[in-house]
């Protein structure tokens, strides 16, 4: 298991957000299943309140790019308070976002704050960011453990996003996820990473379970399995 643990933190060691891409194809079904991978990540009583608009149409990126720019150069040249701007600087980040159209994929990660569903059922959900965020996360990792690299990106506001993907009002944009291989001549800055000490806190606690007030109350309940990869 320590094996397993220390091969899973060198491999998500070696993720990088990167921001020059080339344009080298990926299939869509590997793209279908990372997404279905990020489905499975857990969420608030289970709504799933996310949607995942996977973008590969050249004039829809093309729309993107054009809509983000704009958003950005008002946030960098106007928007940007100087703390927010020194924070940046050394990402090298500016207004210019040519990976849009050169990425074989962005996806934009909605969260709902309602789900609707085709028998007319329309269910509110809870936790909705928590829920999205962690959902991003295994999909992000997900597609760093097949090779792909990934950009998280955030241009603000993103509410042109949800017109742009056909989405509704009550859909809110979290992440413009650009997804791809890195360019040729891609450079990434070196940042330090777990600049935290970790504090190791391991608690044993004992069990009387005669008297725990977690008890099935019914049959429903399976065995946890511990997952063995
Ligand atoms: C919520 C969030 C928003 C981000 N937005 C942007 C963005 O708009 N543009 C960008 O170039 N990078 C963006 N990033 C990427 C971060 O700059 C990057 O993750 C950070 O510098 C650490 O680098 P690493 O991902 O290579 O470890 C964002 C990351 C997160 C988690």
């Amino acid at each position: 298991m320590l094996e397993n643990a220390t091969r899973f933190y060198k491999t998500m060691q070696r993720r990088k957000t990167i921001r020059e891409f080339s344009d080298r194809p990926v299939a869509r079904a590997v793209i279908e299943q990372y997404s279905l991978a990020a489905g499975t990540a857990p969420s608030g009583a289970n709504h799933q309140p996310w949607h995942f608009a996977v973008i590969e149409s050249p004039s829809i990126k093309q729309q993107i790019r054009l809509a983000a720019e704009a958003e950005e150069l008002d946030f960098y040249t106007r928007r940007a308070p100087p703390d927010w701007k020194e924070a940046l600087a050394p990402l090298g980040t500016d207004a210019e976002k040519p990976f849009l159209e050169t990425a074989p994929y962005l996806i934009v990660i909605f969260g709902q704050k309602h789900s609707e569903f085709d028998d007319g059922l329309r269910l509110k959900n809870y936790y909705v960011p928590e829920s999205v965020n962690i959902a991003t996360g295994f999909l992000i990792a997900a597609l760093h453990h097949s090779g792909l690299a990934t950009l998280t990106h955030t241009p603000s506001p993103m509410g042109f996003l949800n017109e742009i993907c056909g989405r509704s009002k009550d859909e809110k944009p979290y992440i413009l996820l650009v997804v791809g291989y890195p360019a040729e001549h891609c450079q990434v800055p070196n940042i330090l990473k777990n600049r935290f000490t970790i504090l190791h806190l391991f608690y044993r606690q004992c069990f009387n379970y005669g008297q725990s007030p977690i008890v099935p109350k019914n049959d429903t309940y399976s065995k946890a399995e511990i997952y063995s990869p």
